[in-house]
């Protein structure tokens, strides 16, 4: 196997390729005046099986078209299987028509995955694990929960208490809890659909004195982190810990959370961002690795 890393996950494509102790191709790539992207594979792929590393956070809509360009040049140079690798998968929320006529925009992007060429995804806390379902390409969604948690009690919060903005995200707070040993729970959450506005409810947790950690898939604007920071510290928290595997950190995200009272904002390498702390090199190595023994 070989790994390309993606201009969009340059670093992190090189440390799974070291963690795996294979080669990688060096992408070229630049952008032209009027905005198009350029790209060219630096080394022979013919008859390879590769690892595309490509996350799709923001510049969303440029980093899925190189990974587009990307799959198709390697098949064309004619790569035997292409994997994408693609810890951050934009467009996955909208994985439905909340309102009539809407796009589905996570189906298309499943489409063209096909289209370009590739074989297999591999992903990280997509939004909704169930989207994947659809898709005609095996999809793959691996967790980040272990290696967050596993994070924050190697900073002496072993027995936090793990917790999330909203329902979406209770397999993932289960899955930290069996790291730190804390309890669990989660807050409710509504969206306005017109105009995105969220309201969190005040569910009571028992958390007064206890350090909390919120765990989320997505921060974006950080109003759903910074709601869900303020109602632990109102309702007595000691403590309060934000963490998220795709830090898209738009804004003044980090600043909303930071004034509502969270002690430390920690996201991973999905995207790289002003909070990214945790690595997912190890997790995703571990995934390809096995592709690898076949
Ligand atoms: C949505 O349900 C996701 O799980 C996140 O909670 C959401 O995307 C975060 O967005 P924002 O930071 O803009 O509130």
């Amino acid at each position: 196997m070989k790994i390309i890393p993606g201009p969009s996950s340059t670093e992190l494509g090189r440390k799974i390729a070291e963690i795996l102790g294979v080669e990688t191709v060096s992408v070229a790539h630049k952008k032209f005046p009027d905005g198009e992207s350029y790209i060219r594979l630096e080394s022979e792929v013919a008859g390879e099986e590769v690892a595309i590393v490509q996350s799709t956070g923001p510049p969303q809509d440029t980093n899925l078209i190189q990974l587009f360009i990307l799959a198709d040049a390697a098949k064309d140079l004619g790569a035997k299987r292409v994997i994408a690798v693609v810890p951050y998968l934009a467009y996955a929320r909208q994985d439905k028509r909340f309102l009539p006529g809407e796009a589905i925009s996570i189906q298309t992007i499943g489409k063209l995955l096909k289209a370009s060429g590739i074989d297999e995804l591999i992903t990280v806390n997509i939004h909704q694990e169930k989207v994947l379902e659809k898709f005609e390409i095996p999809a793959k969604n691996l967790s980040a929960a272990g290696l967050l948690a596993s994070y924050f009690k190697s900073k002496g919060l072993e027995s936090a208490f793990a917790s999330a903005p909203d329902e979406g995200r209770t397999e993932f707070v289960m899955e930290a809890s069996k790291v730190l040993g804390g309890g669990y729970g989660w807050l409710h959450k509504e969206r306005d659909l017109y105009t995105g506005e969220i309201r969190t409810e005040e569910r009571t947790l028992d958390v007064s004195g206890k350090d909390v950690i919120i765990f989320d898939d997505i921060i974006s604007t950080g109003g759903t982190m910074a709601n869900a920071v303020k109602i632990f510290k109102e309702q007595g928290a000691r403590r309060v810990f934000a963490a998220c595997v795709h830090p898209l950190m738009i804004g003044n995200a980090k600043e909303k959370i930071l004034q509502n009272g969270a002690e430390e904002i920690v996201g991973t390498d999905s995207v790289p961002s002003n909070v990214t702390v945790v690595s997912l090199a190890p997790l995703i190595a571990e995934e390809l690795a096995r592709r690898i023994k076949g």
